[in-house]
């Protein structure tokens, strides 16, 4: 039998946390033990885990001892404030917020896309941000294929990129909206019923947010492409879960449409649903709950001489955050890493 891992989920009962559970349970990762933390709001709660019930535990400082991986998606600054304890207990972080993406010596890695980053690993591996994760798994193999110059990326992203008390804002404004009662705003800038709002995380001087620039500094990093000629715009959008996104993609070589659609259906964690005449293109309302990312609407620019235009929409939670994070334990596994 191989080795089992003690796991922590730090973050176990947020939106992220509890897909986290499921995915080990889904794809029998080899868990001995498993805690679930979270806080102190959780406290007396309880989680199942392969058929049995588990005590919520408070995180605290003492929280690691005996554990070997940490999936963690309790927030940036709670990854900060624990990321000491938990290499001081010798466990592995696998990271889901933007606390250590772009440090030097953290991997950045997308297991489909550059796996071999993990062994550079010094105790920390970072998860991507949802929608990089969900951008690059289609394009590395254009890239690969006909070297990309250039990528403008739009974003349509669901509320649980905010996280449970995203989505729960959605339901609740749906229902005061029925109501005929005043609607609630708290996780994000306006009401989402109803509306789009360009503006996720927040802005810097040059008018550009800081899941904008998430998307270009952490494409750049996890291609390897330094120079990569890349810009976003990134828009909240009121759907509850599984971003979207609309893609231009120039490259050296020119692809038709026919080889782009032929590269995609090889390339691993992507299905093409391309089917104009039977209305077969991506939705975020049908993908919710798939692991891999669905690309259509893919068409030759005919605004340029060698670029695509598709339509990329990947499940936030799963591939986005949850999925990738036990995909890079098990890289972490099978490569005997930890
Ligand atoms: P809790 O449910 O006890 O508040 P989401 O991203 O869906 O908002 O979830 C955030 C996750 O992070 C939840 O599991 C939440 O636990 C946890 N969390 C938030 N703040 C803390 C904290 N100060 N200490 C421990 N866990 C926290």
């Amino acid at each position: 039998m191989g080795k089992e891992y003690n796991v922590a989920i730090m973050g176990a009962t947020g939106a992220v946390g509890e897909i986290m559970r499921d995915i080990l349970e889904e794809r029998k990762f080899p868990v001995k033990d498993i805690k679930f933390l979270a806080s102190a709001r959780s406290k007396g709660k309880k989680m199942s885990f392969q058929g049995r019930e588990v005590d919520i535990e408070v995180l605290g400082e003492d929280s690691f001892k005996g554990v070997d991986i940490v999936l963690a998606s309790a927030g940036a600054s709670i990854s900060k404030d624990y990321v000491k304890h938990i290499l001081d207990a010798k466990a592995l972080i696998i990271d889901n917020s933007s606390a250590f993406r772009m440090d030097d010596d953290v991997p950045l890695v997308i297991p489909e896309i550059n796996p071999e980053d993990c062994g550079l690993n010094k105790g920390i591996i970072a998860n991507p941000n949802c929608s990089t994760i969900i951008l690059l798994v289609p394009l590395k193999p254009i890239h690969d294929a006909a070297k990309i110059t250039r990528v403008v990326v739009s974003t349509y992203q669901a509320t649980s990129g905010a996280g449970a008390k995203g989505m729960a804002e959605l339901e609740q404004q749906i229902r005061d909206y029925a109501a005929g009662s005043a609607l609630k705003v708290d996780k994000f800038a306006y009401q989402i019923l109803h509306n789009l709002i360009p503006h996720i995380d927040v802005f810097f001087e040059d008018g550009y947010t800081k899941e904008e620039m998430k998307m270009v500094n952490e494409s750049r990093k996890i291609m390897h492409e330094p120079g990569m000629r890349i810009t976003a715009t990134t828009v909240r959008v009121p759907c509850l879960r599984s971003h979207s996104e609309s893609v231009n993609v120039e490259t050296e070589k020119k692809l038709t449409a026919k080889e782009v659609r032929d590269l995609l259906e090889k390339a691993p964690g992507v299905t093409v649903e391309d089917d104009i005449h039977n209305k077969k293109y991506p939705m975020p309302f049908y993908v919710s709950g798939k692991d891999d990312v669905y690309v259509g609407r893919i068409r030759e620019d005919f605004s340029a001489d060698k670029a695509i235009n598709m339509w990329i929409v990947g499940d936030q939670l799963r591939k986005g955050a949850a999925l990738n994070a036990v995909q890079i334990a098990e890289v972490v596994a099978r490569e005997g890493l930890k």
